[in-house]
């Protein structure tokens, strides 16, 4: 509609007064329908149920396409969730229907990239799930390429927008803990057992488990300058959800050092074979997984990053541990697709950096030429930090 003949007309035909009056509010309805982001999704698996929920609580989202490669599966969760999308089967079929603002890629992990580039091509906004690429050239490149198309892309974790990060980050920041020496992070499970991709080739603990840990750690500690792991199979076959026996091709178990600026290393360890009573949801997990050291405090994160529930802060000769910021303030792990909806509806800057994503994608490559070599890899990417 072309805006300044339609005032033209309309002034015509009213009073000034009131005719500034009702534009003013026919300006500002116009302004709130263009907020809605509408959203696509490829991959209608299981995660997707997690997403869908969440981007329809927000009221700046609307999902009007969903794509899988198995159509039935976007059919089902279009009825399911009361959706009214359009369904796909494939990618250029999506792009060829509805317009939409922002994809979600939802796929399995080896798809990534490709799909995302795609997207970008089409000139879409891209949220993916993890990993953004299967390697730091492919996701660079990703990101070089959405620069020169004027769209963005951005990849999970969304660990840095949950109120527990930001309590930690500030207390480091403020120098409660003195000066920082060490870290450790450890995410676990017994595996998926609904799809093979986890365990074959560019799968792996690091880029489905580890990468919480990777970007909670160096988001407060800072970026990593080198990399040594050590990374093993210890099932070599998984049972899987109507598929049965499959060989496993990547690492189920990985222990990775980073080296932060200031003397400061941090550990990460992940796998799919921790026995965890709270499985792969870890709701109740009362118990830390998250400890970061300084000569001056202590702090543990209770919880998982992607599922905080509390931090004990121990900074006193004293006193007693305190267990602080217990509220999550509705933090999601699921959230990061609609954070971003919303930071393109109201165009500002989220938390959740693309570079971080990157970063975090360079440490998994460099800790399996690291393990593979027996090798201390430097890395070359950076992201601006302090987060908060
Ligand atoms: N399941 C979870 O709880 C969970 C949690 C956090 C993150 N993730 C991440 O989400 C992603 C998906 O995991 P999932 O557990 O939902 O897997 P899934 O196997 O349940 O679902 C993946 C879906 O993608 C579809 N797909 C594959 N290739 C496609 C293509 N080229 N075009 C369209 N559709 C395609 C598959 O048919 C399948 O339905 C992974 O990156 C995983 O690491 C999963």
């Amino acid at each position: 509609m072309n805006d300044s003949l339609t005032r033209a007309a309309f002034l015509q035909k009213t009073s000034l007064a009131s005719a500034a009056l009702l534009l003013s509010n026919l300006e500002l309805f116009a302004a709130a329908e263009e907020k809605i982001i509408k959203v696509a999704i490829i991959g209608c698996g299981s995660v997707s149920n997690r997403y869908i929920v969440h981007l329809q609580s927000s009221p700046l989202v609307k999902i009007v396409s969903l794509c899988d490669i198995k159509q039935d599966r976007a059919e089902a969760q279009n009825k399911k969730y009361n959706i009214g999308a359009s369904t796909y089967n494939n990618i250029n079929a999506l792009l060829k229907g509805n317009a939409f603002d922002l994809m979600l890629t939802l796929t399995d992990m080896q798809m990534h990239g490709a799909l995302n580039k795609i997207a970008l091509q089409a000139g879409k906004h891209v949220w993916s799930e993890k990993p953004l690429a299967n390697t730091y050239a492919e996701g660079k490149a990703l990101v070089d390429y959405a620069k020169l198309k004027g769209v963005r892309i951005w990849g999970a974790p969304a660990v840095v927008t949950s109120p527990q990060f930001e309590f930690m980050s500030k207390t480091i920041q403020e120098g409660k803990l003195g000066k920082l020496a060490s870290a450790h992070g450890q995410y676990g499970h017994t595996g998926p057992t609904w799809s093979s991709f986890f365990y074959e080739p560019l799968g792996g603990s690091m880029p489905d488990l580890g990468v919480y840990n990777m970007a909670t750690l160096t988001g407060l500690l800072g970026p990593a300058k080198s990399v040594m792991a050590m990374t093993s199979i210890v099932n070599k076959e998984r049972e899987i959800d109507e598929k049965g026996i499959v060989k496993v091709n990547e690492e189920d178990n990985a222990h990775i050092l980073l080296e932060h600026d200031n003397g400061v290393i941090s550990h990460i360890m992940c796998g799919f074979n921790y026995f965890d009573p709270f499985g792969h949801e870890a709701k109740n997990q009362t118990l830390h997984s998250i400890q970061i050291f300084g000569d001056k405090g202590n702090m543990r994160l209770i919880g998982y990053d992607w599922e905080p529930k509390s931090v004990v802060l121990d900074n006193s000769w004293t006193e007693a541990p305190q267990v602080v910021q217990t509220d999550d303030g509705g933090y999601q792990w699921q959230e990061g697709a609609t954070h971003i909806a919303g930071a393109l509806s109201k165009n500002i800057e989220p938390r959740i950096n693309v570079l971080h994503s990157l970063h975090v994608l360079e440490i998994i490559e460099a800790a399996r030429k690291s393990s593979k070599e027996g090798i201390k890899v430097k890395l070359v990417s950076s992201f601006p930090f302090p987060m908060v």
